[in-house]
């Protein structure tokens, strides 16, 4: 199979799993025919096995340390076939997850407060265009507050020379996204299990949240925020229903270049301020 097939591939796994989910108890007047079992079997092997060939050869290019020009080369086809207006998780997701390839939790995750939000990774989509907007510098340090698996500040980790922290109050998640961080040598990435209350805010220059939490748990990290920014730039990113709140901050205000009519608490996009210079 070509390894150049790998959006046709990831299509065609998921007719099948439409079709033919692999978990589904079959009902006996539905059982497949064991022919046509063994048929659809073979073809996932086959298929997944394609894409894994795909997934370890990018891999073993970041983990030598290189720009991955064959991630970004898959990232730039897989955004090119969704359209504009595309929701939710896509092809790219797909993608990211072959490359990352995290194990499943294990254990109960800590109960969690009604302020507090469960996990769910940002869209793929979205962190390749705040990496992009962002332009990073190596002086720069993203902090994911509430980083579950890690996905931001590994891809901030892959694809820039920036340093990044994720903040994770579960401990499964951080075990696994240390793990991935390891097997990739991505040593400017590194987790903290900690509850983002007791984080040290003081070495980041861009805050990233994917709603981690509401309320008054909200209201205090961004306060602290703000001091922090009292003495120096920071850039705070945001997405889901969060962002409502955040774009009401008087503290903050667009990038600069940004027309204020895009500082706007957007559904589906991830938004992007700057604390106002020495703000009180
Ligand atoms: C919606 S998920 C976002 C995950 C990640 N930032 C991303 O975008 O892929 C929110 C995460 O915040 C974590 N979280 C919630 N409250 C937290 C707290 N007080 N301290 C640390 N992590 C927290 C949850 O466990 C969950 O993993």
């Amino acid at each position: 199979m070509r390894p150049d097939q790998l959006l046709a591939r990831i299509a065609t796994l998921d007719l099948l799993e439409m079709r033919f989910p692999e978990n589904r108890c079959w009902g006996r007047n539905d059982a497949l025919d064991p022919a046509l079992s063994r048929a659809v079997d073979d073809l996932r092997a086959r298929l997944e096995h394609a894409n894994r060939t795909v997934y370890d050869s990018i891999r073993d290019e970041i983990r030598r340390g290189d720009q991955p020009q064959s991630l970004f080369h898959w990232v730039r086809l897989a955004l090119e076939q969704e359209n504009s207006g595309a929701q939710g998780y896509s092809l790219l997701d797909e993608i990211i997850s072959g490359v990352l390839q995290f194990e499943e939790p294990q254990g109960e995750p800590p109960p969690i407060s009604l302020e507090m939000v469960a996990y769910q990774p940002t869209p793929a989509r979205h962190i390749f265009a705040m990496i992009q907007q962002l332009e990073f510098t190596p002086q720069d340090v993203l902090m994911d507050l509430g980083s579950g698996l890690g996905h931001v500040p590994l891809l901030v980790s892959i694809c820039t020379n920036a340093r990044s922290v994720g903040v994770e109050r579960d401990p499964g998640y951080v075990k696994l996204a240390r793990q991935c961080a390891q097997q990739l040598n991505l040593s400017r990435a590194t987790f903290l299990q900690q509850d983002v209350s007791d984080a040290d805010f003081s070495t980041a220059t861009v805050f990233y949240l994917y709603t981690p939490f509401t309320g008054s748990i909200l209201r205090h990290v961004l306060d602290r925020l703000r001091q922090e920014a009292r003495g120096r730039s920071i850039r705070v990113c945001s997405y889901g229903p969060c962002t409502a709140t955040i774009a009401r901050e008087s503290w903050l205000i667009p990038p600069r270049g940004a027309h204020s009519p895009e500082f706007q608490a957007d559904q589906d996009r991830i938004l992007i301020a700057e604390a106002l210079p020495r703000c009180s």
